[in-house]
């Protein structure tokens, strides 16, 4: 039997499968381990998985001598030095689609209450400060007919371009590598360089995975040439925001606000972010339905049993 090391609980669906098949050992079902825990409780593993707040990096993939497979329990996979798992021959795989729509609802959660001021008009009525309708009470932002701006049009920003079309959107994306013509008019949406998109969108969603072209992409100067009443959504990754920035830009009111599932030093949040009213936050619970989070157990676990078994996994990354 092979030895497989978690670094936190998953949900018992992926546990149970691991078990049928190997050794299986989980760190917490309350915390991460650290570096020097992870090396400790890995090092003769055969398979590790992994969550997107591990770092895996050279060094712990090195002293990870019996290591051939790294099943990352999310579909981005910045946490993992990928070069080193290469060279030693050691497989990443990660979670692609099954968490594509709870994503994509959750940006488009963050997108309407950061609009329409839903943790502010809630902690009004709390404080019973609600004390009869009010003409100019509260005012939002309208969505319908404005123009949405995606930066990253894979799986997540395409899901999250359907859900704008209920809206009478007009679609603006961002990517590397432009899609043709007719994947465009399948998704209803234009191309447009990282400045037009900045400059022309009413709401900017960030759907992007992390790496040296995005980090800090939004940074001072991109907050100053969006709108007076942009609103800035992120559920991508932390770091492609300089949160310095946004944060200036956020109480400058050089936007109407933002909305953030994920931060630049999770699970730090920048102190001044806290005390603002006009940015709504979520701890990184993009994939967080009991759906999604069942399937990308069941899916880690395949791929590792795959893996081990001397078969290609499903979802390799490389
Ligand atoms: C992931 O799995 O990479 C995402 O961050 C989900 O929210």
């Amino acid at each position: 039997m092979a030895k497989v090391f978690l670094t936190r609980k998953i949900p018992d669906i992926g546990i149970e499968l691991l078990k049928n098949h190997h050794e299986v050992s989980i760190f917490s079902d309350k915390q991460n381990p650290n570096k020097q825990q992870l090396i400790k409780h890995a090092q003769n593993a055969d398979a590790i998985v992994s969550l997107l707040s591990d770092e895996i990096d050279e060094e712990i993939i090195n002293k990870c001598k019996n290591l051939k497979v790294i099943a990352n329990y999310a579909v981005g996979y910045d946490n993992i030095n990928l070069k080193a798992a290469q060279e030693n021959n050691i497989v990443v795989t990660n979670t692609p689609g099954v968490l594509t729509e709870a994503t994509a609802d959750l940006t488009w959660t963050l997108l309407l209450a950061t609009a329409r001021r839903i943790v502010e008009s809630d902690k009004f009525v709390r404080n019973l400060k609600f004390d009869g309708w009010g003409p100019e009470l509260l005012l939002g932002r309208k969505t319908h007919g404005k123009t949405l701006g995606i930066i990253g049009f894979g799986r997540i920003g395409q899901a999250v371009a359907k859900r704008a079309q209920g809206f009478n959107m007009d679609i603006l994306y961002n990517k590397r590598t432009p899609l043709d013509q007719a994947e465009e008019s399948k998704f209803g949406v234009k191309f447009a360089k990282l400045d037009k998109l900045l400059k022309d969108s009413d709401f900017i969603t960030i759907n992007a995975s992390l790496n040296d072209s995005t980090y800090h992409l939004i940074d001072k100067k991109e907050f100053e040439k969006m709108k007076d009443n942009a609103i800035v959504v992120n559920t991508g990754r932390g770091p492609i925001i300089n949160e310095n920035a946004l944060v200036e830009a956020l109480k400058q009111k050089e936007i109407f606000g933002a909305g953030l599932d994920v931060y630049e030093e999770e699970p730090k949040v920048h102190p001044e972010l806290l005390e603002l009213d006009n940015v709504i936050l979520t701890p990184h619970t993009g994939s967080a339905t009991t759906y999604a989070r069942n399937e990308m157990a069941e899916m880690v676990a395949k791929d590792i049993i795959a893996v081990l078994e001397g078969n290609e996994p499903v979802n390799r990354v490389v």
